[in-house]
């Protein structure tokens, strides 16, 4: 039998998901994990990055994160969800990285510089900057071959492949090139009509969110702000509303985008058909976070089981980086038994 192709994506646990993290690569990596050997990261030490100062709200967003893959439809049958902590295999990876990536290169990545805008830093910790070398890393171990992720995380994998391909160069072709696969919606934007749906921008609609929080919010999203009556003609273009119509109720959106234009549906019945659709897609993700939510001990248990999984793999192709950078003495480990 054919080995399957990998997939390693992840988050960082650092709130709950939010329809936006749907769309970007929690849908995708839920269509694929039949076909794909998957593995999710629930990446805790990247999260420390902008949390060193707080651990204790860790532990409780590891939950949140294992939860709100296994609500979105991951099959722990099928696919693998660890914790990036446990396995030291990805830290010492990442330090081997370190020597194959300048400062400089770190220092123009946009993805890092806009998040450091964000959180308004002026100086960055060493472990902030080179937080992508360590997701190379993350994605190298696994020799993953496809990574689903949003719009924002392309640089990063940009540097995964530069940096697998120098290190195949120079030592021996070890490591696999990962590809990104990004969704046909990469970027949603948030209820407020901001560009992106963040998490710290508190705009967005979370999948644990219940029916009436959901339409709470989407009752106070952006429209058009010069349509005041309904028979005024409207602009989809410019209405938050209608992006999620085209993301969330692919079938219905033409229509809804001809009517807004006629004047002959208002706001309210539109973000009421909206709503709806959401219904579909969220409460099936409610009902299996239900399930689990009764059931701790087994959702320990998935993550206890896949993070062995994870280090056994990840043991695998550490002896193959050390043999190809040669720092594996055989004087020493003959001693060994
Ligand atoms: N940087 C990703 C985020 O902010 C999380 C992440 C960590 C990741 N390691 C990864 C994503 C490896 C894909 C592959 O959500």
């Amino acid at each position: 039998m054919e080995k399957k192709k990998r997939i390693l994506t992840g988050d960082r646990p650092t709130g709950n998901l939010h329809l936006g993290h749907y769309l970007g690569s929690l849908q995708n990596r839920v269509r694929l994990q039949d076909e794909y050997d998957t593995f999710v990261i629930i990446a805790d030490v990247q999260a420390l990055t902008t949390n060193f100062d707080r651990p204790e709200k860790l532990s409780q967003d590891v939950m949140n994160v294992a939860l709100d893959n296994l609500s979105a439809g991951i099959d722990p049958e099928k696919a693998t969800i660890f914790i990036q902590s446990y396995i030291p295999e990805i830290a010492e990876l990442t330090v081997y990285f370190g020597m194959l990536v300048t400062v400089n290169t770190l220092r123009h990545n946009p993805t890092v510089k806009t998040e450091m805008q964000q959180y308004g830093y002026k100086d960055v910790t060493y472990g902030f900057l080179g937080y992508p070398v360590s997701q190379a890393a993350d994605i190298a171990f696994c020799k993953a071959d496809l990574v689903p992720v949003g719009e924002d995380q392309l640089p990063h994998l940009e540097l995964a492949r530069k940096i697998v391909r120098r290190f195949n160069d120079l030592y021996s072709p070890v490591l696999v090139e990962p590809q990104a696969l990004l969704s046909n919606v990469p970027r949603l934007v948030g209820i407020d009509g901001n560009s992106k749906m963040g998490k710290s921008l508190e705009n967005g609609i979370y999948l644990k969110d219940e029916a009436k929080v959901v339409k709470e919010k989407i009752f106070s999203a952006v429209t058009d702000p010069s349509r005041i009556k309904i028979s005024d003609k409207g602009n989809p273009q410019i209405c938050t509303v209608f992006t999620y119509h085209k993301s969330f109720n692919q079938a219905e959106a033409v229509n809804i985008q001809e009517m807004c234009r006629a004047g002959s549906i208002g706001c309210v019945a539109c973000k009421k058909n909206l709503a709806a659709s959401l219904e579909m897609i969220l409460e099936p993700i409610r009902e299996r976070r239900r399930y689990y939510e009764e059931r701790p001990e087994e959702v320990h248990e998935i993550i206890r089981r896949g993070t062995e999984r994870t280090r056994s793999v990840a043991g695998e192709t550490m002896e193959e980086i050390r043999a190809a950078m040669r720092i594996n003495y055989s004087c020493i480990d003959s001693g060994k038994k």
